[in-house]
């Protein structure tokens, strides 16, 4: 929610934080802004402008900007204020010397803000963010170094926030400070960076910084200090960025969305990589629990939000049959306020792609307090999630850009998989054949998984039938009931439909109501060799389909006791039941995909959302 962009260096400040803010705008799109200090004039040189980047490029084009090589940057996902040009960011101070960007909520902003107006600063949005910069300029008054300003006005802040400032009479340098909220440094050659992620630098350089909680960090062209708000020095970790810009960009696709689905044979594989040798052991590089801690888990909880809760979901039934240990998952916004039963043997999985997602972080955190221990299955390196677990697994997906999760679905699923077998090895539940022929069965998934993108036009072609619905219900049980959920979801979040997924046996128990004439209701139906849940799931097809349901039936090959009941009939390839939702799910992101296309939505930016969700 929200990216940010900072710039010292020997470019042209505009170009790169304009770059960097293209690269970011999947955070937030509800407005744009770059502010540029102007030593000549002593003021903030600045433009913004409500809506997505393009509206603040036609600003800029009607403006004259200064040529300066220190910038800053931000797009917007609105909390305080309605997203417009008075609320968009950057703030200034009321002299015009300093400029603020912020992602996060200061929670403490009404107290702030009605102590700034009864000495009187005269603030113009509506934000919490503006009592920032007032703060930082009564503050400069007293303490002239940028940074020390910065370290006192941030011991005043309360909630989440990633800040970052410029001063026109201290052009040189750009401060940022954070808590609970990301930021990165990008170390250039002469010029350094700072980002919500590092698609934001990543043009320019893949050496990276990861910042801790409660840091302030100073960059000029050649140098980057990092204290704590205290002005302690502070630790930082270094990293390289597996990863360059062509990954960051459409490459010829019209949405990143449609880019990323199909990447996913290769997001599989790479999740896979290198984890199980020919020693015929799983090794996991960032498990930095001992075998002993893993052996004395008695219980394992998932938490996560939106799809990667539904990952988790689908790794329940695998983890649970693989280990034999009692596995729940919980939204991680609930996790917390239900006072959990969890100890020192309670293993929390935290499933997040972006490692951002405030929710999943509290509930985290909350678990630690209670002395569990903290796995993190996470796909952005250095972000906080994992950086506060005990132990990872990345995923390896690449950079997901597109809002709608898809590659790094699939990928978590593999990750969950990888950790149910490790488990399973070190707890010695099952043989290394086993493990084996599972780890066989993974292998062979990017192929699946491309059939499925093959053979996508039929998809597509369904979907283009069925533009004018207004109602999609998605169905499938044991495994399948969360590649339902998936279905669902992007659906609602892509075409704005009302969409629903269901686990098939609740049927009867309410949801028959919404069947009518004509309503398309996608069925997944598990392998034949599950016998009594594909013949049950058959039955409800019948049942559906009786009543006026336009059924779009998802079948393995072979699998031909749906054929005289299904309208529409998805083949898969023949898979392991738990790996079904694999390839399951392929044809639901692209119908998705495909039907908000059609309906002229913007697919990798849909209304209201943004791709990490970095406040409660
Ligand atoms: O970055 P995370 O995996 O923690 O994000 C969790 C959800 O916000 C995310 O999966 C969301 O539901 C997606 N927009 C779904 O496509």
């Amino acid at each position: 929610m929200c990216g940010i962009v900072g710039y010292v260096g020997h470019r042209n400040a505009l170009d790169v934080v304009m770059g960097g803010l293209r690269r970011l705008e999947y955070r937030g799109y509800d407005s744009g802004g770059v502010a540029l200090p102007d030593p000549s004039t002593g003021r903030i040189a600045w433009a913004k402008k409500a809506g997505k980047l393009a509206n603040l490029d036609g600003v800029l084009a009607e403006t004259t900007m200064p040529e300066t090589t220190t910038g800053i940057g931000h797009t917007r996902w609105a909390t305080h204020g309605a997203p417009n040009d008075r609320n968009a960011h950057p703030h200034l101070s009321e002299d015009g010397r300093l400029a603020v960007v912020h992602n996060g909520i200061i929670e403490n902003f009404a107290v702030l803000r009605a102590e700034l107006e009864a000495a009187g600063h005269e603030l113009l949005s509506e934000t919490d963010t503006e009592v920032v910069v007032h703060l930082l300029s009564d503050e400069l008054q007293r303490t002239p170094a940028l940074d020390d300003a910065v370290r006192a006005v941030c011991q005043r802040l309360e909630g989440a926030f990633t800040l970052v400032f410029t001063d026109a009479r201290q052009p040189d340098v750009v401060v940022g400070a954070r808590r609970n909220s990301p930021l990165v440094v990008g170390r250039g050659d002469g010029e350094n960076f700072l980002g919500s992620d590092v698609s934001a630098f990543i043009e320019f350089t893949r050496e990276a910084v990861e910042l801790g909680q409660d840091q302030v960090v100073a960059i000029t062209r050649d140098s980057m200090t990092v204290t704590d708000f205290d002005g302690a020095p502070a630790e930082t970790t270094s990293y390289h960025v597996d990863w360059d810009v062509s990954a960051a960009e459409k490459g010829g696709y019209d949405w990143f969305m449609l880019k990323e689905i199909d990447e996913q044979p290769q997001a599989v594989a790479e999740t896979l990589l290198g984890r199980y040798g020919r020693s015929g052991r799983l090794q996991l590089d960032e498990m930095r629990l001992s075998d002993d801690e893993l052996r004395d888990v008695d219980k394992i909880i998932i938490i996560a939000c939106g799809t990667a809760s539904y990952a988790g979901l689908v790794a329940k039934y695998a983890i649970e049959h693989w280990t034999r240990i009692p596995c729940e998952v919980e939204l991680a916004s609930e996790f917390r306020y239900r006072d959990p039963i969890i100890d020192r043997s309670t293993l929390v999985v935290a499933i997040s792609q972006s490692g951002e997602t405030m929710d999943t972080l509290m509930a985290i955190r909350y678990a630690r307090q209670q002395r569990a221990r903290v796995l993190s299955i996470c796909n952005t390196n250095g972000s906080t999630i994992p950086r506060e677990s005990d132990a990872v697994i990345y995923t390896h997906a690449g950079p997901e850009v597109a809002v709608a999760s898809t590659k790094g679905f699939l990928s978590q699923i593999v990750a969950c998989y990888l950790l149910g077998l490790y488990l399973a090895q070190v707890r010695g539940v099952k043989y290394g054949d086993e493990i084996d022929a599972i780890m066989a069965a993974l292998e062979k998934l990017p192929a699946g998984i491309q059939r499925m993108l093959d053979e996508g036009e039929q998809v597509r072609k369904l979907a283009a039938e069925l533009v004018d619905t207004r109602s999609v219900l998605f169905l499938g049980r044991h495994v399948g009931y969360p590649v339902a959920l998936e279905g669902a979801l992007k659906l609602k979040e892509l075409a704005y439909l009302h969409a629903e997924g269901f686990a098939a046996g609740e049927l009867k128990h309410g949801p028959i109501a919404l069947i009518e004439d004509g309503i398309p209701v996608f069925v997944v139906v598990p392998p034949k060799a599950r016998d009594q849940l594909q013949e049950k799931i058959v039955s409800n097809i019948q049942e559906i389909r009786a009543r006026g349901a336009l059924t779009i039936v998802l079948a393995e090959d072979g699998d031909d006791d749906v054929v005289p009941y299904a309208d529409h009939l998805i083949r898969l390839p023949k898979v392991p039941t738990l790996l079904q939702p694999l390839v399951a799910t392929v044809p639901l992101q692209i119908f998705a995909c495909e039907l908000a296309g059609l309906l002229g939505h913007d697919v990798d930016q849909p209304r209201n959302l943004a791709k990490s969700v970095t406040v409660e």
